[in-house]
């Protein structure tokens, strides 16, 4: 494990695939970092399960990554355990700096020209205090219609599996997305119409073509990895723990690596990470097996 701060991997971790959203613009805004990733498949999806188990996994996870890689950050790329899990994963431990997710409720009040946007979201995220507040600090001109999307993770989870699933799972998901935009209400640059569309779920990133389609091209998606990004790097300058560049020693690379492991299939993590990321399916490791029970 390296001795020097700045050169210790960020770990990032969501309830599955979804997170790889957040990984991609984390590696843009900071190219010469370590990421570990852990996609906890064989428990998603988060978002219709109550908060006590969303608790539990978070710890896990979190306490894996530290224990075994030296996670000098961790990035919760999921807004579901964000809200369930945030504030008791730092409590636990304090020593270690976790940035969550949120909705970007914020800046689409800020852009919204009609004033109305749309917030798709799961299950627990939509019911948790967190968003509650979230909500209720900007709502005083912005109508917010918002809508649980039970189901939606899963099939985006499942779009990654066997040919033969994944037909069916992405069928699956253009079924649910147009339930769900529907429910919103009407899109457009009227008057009333929600004209910004916030993805409160980093799964939901992966359907974003099936949503432009539905919601017209006109209409504002918005989702948060950029914001998270920027984050994580300004709380890696005020640790001091910020990787600018090769560590010449250590590690002659000019870019920094990705490890990804997975509770679920490896095959689905490594389809996923090749299709979204372009990364070689050597990135992705089986989870050591004394971790087996994590
Ligand atoms: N990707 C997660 C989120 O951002 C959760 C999806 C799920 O497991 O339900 O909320």
């Amino acid at each position: 494990m390296p001795s020097s701060l700045a050169a210790r991997p960020v770990g990032v971790f969501d309830s599955g695939v979804g997170g790889l959203s957040v990984l991609q613009a984390l590696r843009r805004e900071l190219p010469h970092e370590h990421f570990v990733y852990l996609a906890d498949s064989g428990h998603a999806p988060y978002g219709e399960r109550g908060d006590a188990f969303v608790q539990r996994r978070t710890l896990a996870i979190a306490d894996f990554l530290h224990r075994q890689h030296g996670i000098k950050a961790l990035v919760v790329a999921c807004n579901t355990a964000t809200a369930a899990a945030v504030e008791p994963l730092r409590a636990a431990m304090p020593g270690l700096p976790a940035i969550g997710v949120e909705p970007a409720l914020k800046p689409a009040a800020r852009s919204s020209q009609t004033r109305h946007v749309g917030v798709l979201a799961t299950r627990g995220t939509v019911g948790s205090g967190r968003f509650d507040r979230l909500r209720q600090e900007h709502a005083q001109d912005t109508r917010f219609s918002v809508q649980a999307c039970d189901g939606l993770a899963h099939a985006i989870e499942q779009s990654t599996g066997e040919p033969q699933s994944s037909e069916a799972a992405n069928e699956r998901i253009r079924t649910l997305c147009a339930r769900y935009t529907s429910a919103l209400g009407s899109f457009g640059q009227q008057p009333g119409e929600i004209d910004t569309l916030v993805l409160g779920c980093t799964h939901y990133v992966f359907a974003r073509e099936v949503l432009r389609t539905l919601v017209g091209p006109g209409v504002q998606i918005i989702d948060t990895g950029a914001a998270v990004a920027r984050q994580t790097r300004r709380i890696l300058e005020q640790a001091d723990a910020l990787a600018t560049g090769p560590v010449a020693e250590e590690d002659p690379a000019t870019t920094g690596r990705v490890t990804l492991y997975t509770t679920g299939q490896l095959a689905a993590l490594q389809a996923a990470a090749q299709r979204w990321l372009d990364l070689p399916a050597q990135c992705c490791a089986a989870l050591p097996p004394a971790e087996g029970s994590l």
